[in-house]
């Protein structure tokens, strides 16, 4: 521990002292954390018995290029073909496929749970990474898949961390939003007095299962893990957050016997575009406040990556930010754009949501901004459908995965999370311009494409007999799942049984 003497009237004055000047910043902020320390202003440069410690300065001082260092990507090794699922269901042809803009739609047996998508994704991340049990510090959980309403998740990942006990971090529930809160903390962390040094992990994992019907079609599975701390090639941008918090009830879980949500599908696309607008509003001003000069519009980003429900509500999403940069665009700016837009000058934006007019201008308009800025991060929403939690973070890596990593260096990145109830913010990351770590971090996800390859499709009827037999058992005490070990990936983590006071066991799949 080092000792400073600081002078505080010079620190009150900022004008520093001779042996704190350097140190000016640290002890201003000191001086704000911890006033009642500041109390002896005749405290003198260099007075012997002067009491007054400090921490080592580098500690107070905020680490750099905070973000995400590496992220790892799982999903369940087997999905059900989406045209085949339309004939199935009965519905017509295209309605799965074009309509919502889904292919394939991952799902779990009863092998695989919250828990064990969790501890695969955190192991592989930190094997793939090289990363030991004792260089993390905080573990936060994001999920919505509630398994026990007092255990976290995060308490069955401690298995994977040996000796290491000195772990802060919980879980964190609101629908899909709770990876994105996860991430936050995690950053938070870093960034603040507590930190010591270590890295944090992020894990965002769910299981969207939904009742049979109009919604069914919209699940997926998966689990992201991010690994978060200073000098990342991910650096989300400080200062610059909009949120929108607001009551709702378009999607909720409160059948505790059920995996299965109550869903009012129409009400819930209206407070995912409603919170869209608010957070893009709420991010452009709060960016035009920090720097004047600048104006932020769909073209200040390189990329533009969303929650996924489904496909084609993304899509939807990014032409909404067109119409959003009508609506903030100035006179002068409003004539640069296409004509027909005249034709909207006096609508009211929250009138909007479901006026197909309005949406196909929008639509039209913004193709090309879609196919450069956003369809490049649906790819794995498209082939797993909605993750829930992990789907922002799956749009990231699908990112990361459809360009040479020197095509993404120095790329500015604005993303939006959302979650029912309703929980929504807007950010952004800036992707290094230093090309070796984010090489480093394209290459440690080779794997994704070939093993998205590598699953197995299952065919309608025997998807629909896993999720029944799954919402039977739900709950159910004593109990072995029947699922097979030998299809799972290899390094997989499975469920072996849950014993008849409800404990749950897990192994791992040898990688
Ligand atoms: N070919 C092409 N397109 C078709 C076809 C076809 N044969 N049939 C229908 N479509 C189109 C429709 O025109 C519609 O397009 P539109 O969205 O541009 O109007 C689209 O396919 C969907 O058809 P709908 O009849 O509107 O679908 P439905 O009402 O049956 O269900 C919904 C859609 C509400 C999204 C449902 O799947 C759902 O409730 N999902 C869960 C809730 C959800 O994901 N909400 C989003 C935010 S909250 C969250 O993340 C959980």
């Amino acid at each position: 521990m080092q000792i400073f003497h600081a002078r505080l009237n010079a620190v009150e004055d900022g004008t520093g002292c001779v042996v704190c000047q350097p140190e000016q910043l640290y002890i201003r902020q000191l001086a704000l954390k911890l006033p009642g320390q500041f109390n002896n202003k005749s405290c003198q440069l260099a007075t012997p018995n002067c009491n007054i410690t400090f921490p080592p300065p580098t500690r107070m001082s905020r680490p750099a290029g905070v973000g995400i260092i590496a992220i790892e990507a799982y999903f369940p090794s087997q999905f059900v073909d989406q045209t085949e699922l339309e004939q199935f269901d009965g519905v017509s042809a295209g309605k799965y496929t074009v309509g919502l803009g889904q292919a394939r739609m991952g799902f779990c047996t009863d092998r695989e749970d919250v828990n064990s998508l969790c501890l695969t994704a955190v192991q592989r991340l930190m094997e793939r990474n090289s990363i030991g049990a004792e260089q993390i510090g905080r573990l936060e959980v994001g999920t919505e898949t509630i398994l026990d309403k007092s255990k976290s998740v995060k308490t069955v990942l401690m298995q994977l961390f040996g000796d290491n006990t000195d772990i802060e971090g919980i879980d964190t529930t609101n629908a899909c939003y709770g990876g994105t809160a996860a991430l936050f903390n995690a950053l938070s962390w870093v960034e603040s007095s507590a930190w010591d040094g270590r890295l944090a992990i992020v894990v965002a994992a769910d299981i969207a299962v939904y009742a049979t019907g109009s919604a069914r079609p919209t699940g997926g599975a998966g689990a992201m893990a991010m690994l978060v701390g200073p000098n990342a090639p991910l650096v989300i941008e400080s200062g610059l957050r909009a949120s929108y918090m607001k009551h709702a009830y378009d999607f909720y879980k409160p059948d505790l016997n059920s995996e299965y949500p109550v869903v009012d599908g129409k009400l819930s696309i209206q407070c995912y575009l409603s919170a869209l607008d608010h957070c893009y509003q709420l991010y452009c001003k709060k960016a035009q406040k920090a720097n004047p000069e600048s104006k932020v519009q769909l073209n200040t980003f390189d990329a533009f990556l969303f929650h996924s429900p489904y496909c084609k509500l993304v899509q939807k999403s990014l032409a909404r930010l067109l119409l959003n940069d009508y609506f903030l665009a100035s006179d002068e700016e409003k004539s640069k754009f296409p004509e027909a837009f005249n034709s909207i000058k006096n609508v009211k934006m929250e009138e909007t949501y479901f006026d197909r007019d309005v949406e196909r201008l929008v639509l039209d308009n913004s193709k090309q901004l879609f196919e450069e800025k956003t369809k490049p991060s649906l790819f794995l929403a498209n082939q797993i459908g909605n993750m829930y939690t992990p789907s922002l973070y799956g749009g990231l890596v699908s990112l990361l995965i459809s360009r040479e990593a020197s095509k993404l260096a120095g790329n500015r990145v604005a993303l939006f999370s959302y979650g029912s109830g309703l929980a929504s913010s807007m950010y952004s990351l800036k992707i290094s311009t230093d090309l070796a770590p984010v090489q480093k971090l394209v290459d440690s996800l080779n794997h994704v494409k070939p093993t998205l390859e590598a699953r197995r499709k299952i065919a309608p009827e025997e998807f629909a007999a896993t999720l029944d037999a799954k919402e039977k058992n739900h709950h159910k005490v004593p109990y072995v799942p029947e699922g097979s070990v030998e299809t799972l990936f290899p390094g997989t983590w499975y469920l072996v049984d849950v014993d008849d006071k409800y404990r749950r066991s897990y192994k791992r799949k040898p990688l």
